[in-house]
């Protein structure tokens, strides 16, 4: 069923069912990776705090939460200046970092954060995002772990919002006009 958030239209497209076993099928390549290491969950606000909050649940060892917040987005648009309003601290030298971002579309974010993250000397840094736009990306980032990877259309849902609308929707929706 459409939805309206302000002054655009979304149609389903992916479902919470579907984030869900997706999301069980990375926690364990996590933990049967990193259950001996105590793992500091990063996650990018605001966008990732849904996926975050599912993550960590459905990883079953110790681990730790941690959150930073930077910004590249006006509306629909990437602006192509990052700012920072919540940095990493030294909290993470010589720990396993598993960066959990909600979506990498030019990897614009993440081609400008992950330096500042490694010149804090993590032990290791593992990039999980739950969608990524592999046709959009023109930055050579690490990525390790994607949900899915989906066309270059703008999605909103499950924590990820148009204008600061949309994060509360249970699944993910894509803008109407661009869907097939
Ligand atoms: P990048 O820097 O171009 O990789 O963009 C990453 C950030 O842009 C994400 O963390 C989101 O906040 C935002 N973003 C990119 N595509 C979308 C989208 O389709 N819907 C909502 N936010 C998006
Ligand atoms: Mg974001």
């Amino acid at each position: 069923m459409k939805v309206d958030i302000l002054d655009l239209s979304f149609v389903p497209f992916i479902t919470e069912e579907q984030i869900r076993h997706r999301i069980e099928e990375i926690s364990a390549l996590l933990s049967a990776k990193y259950s001996q290491e105590q793992p500091i969950f990063l996650g990018m606000l605001s966008g990732a705090f849904v996926f975050m909050s599912d993550i960590i649940r459905a990883y079953p060892h110790d681990c730790e939460v941690a959150f930073v917040k930077y910004s590249s987005y006006d509306g629909t648009q990437s602006t192509g200046t990052l700012s920072e309003s919540l940095g990493v601290k030294e909290e993470v030298k010589d720990r396993v970092v598993i960066l959990i971002e909600d979506i990498i579309d030019t990897g614009f974010t993440l081609s400008k954060f992950l330096p500042r993250l490694r010149s804090y000397h993590p032990k290791e840094v593992v990039v999980v995002s739950l969608l990524t736009k592999s046709t959009a990306l023109s930055h050579d980032v690490q990525i390790d772990h994607v949900g899915f990877d989906i066309p270059d259309k703008f999605v909103v849902g499950y924590g990820l919002d148009y204008n600061g609308v949309g994060r509360n929707l249970k699944d993910i929706y894509v803008l109407s006009d661009e869907a097939e």
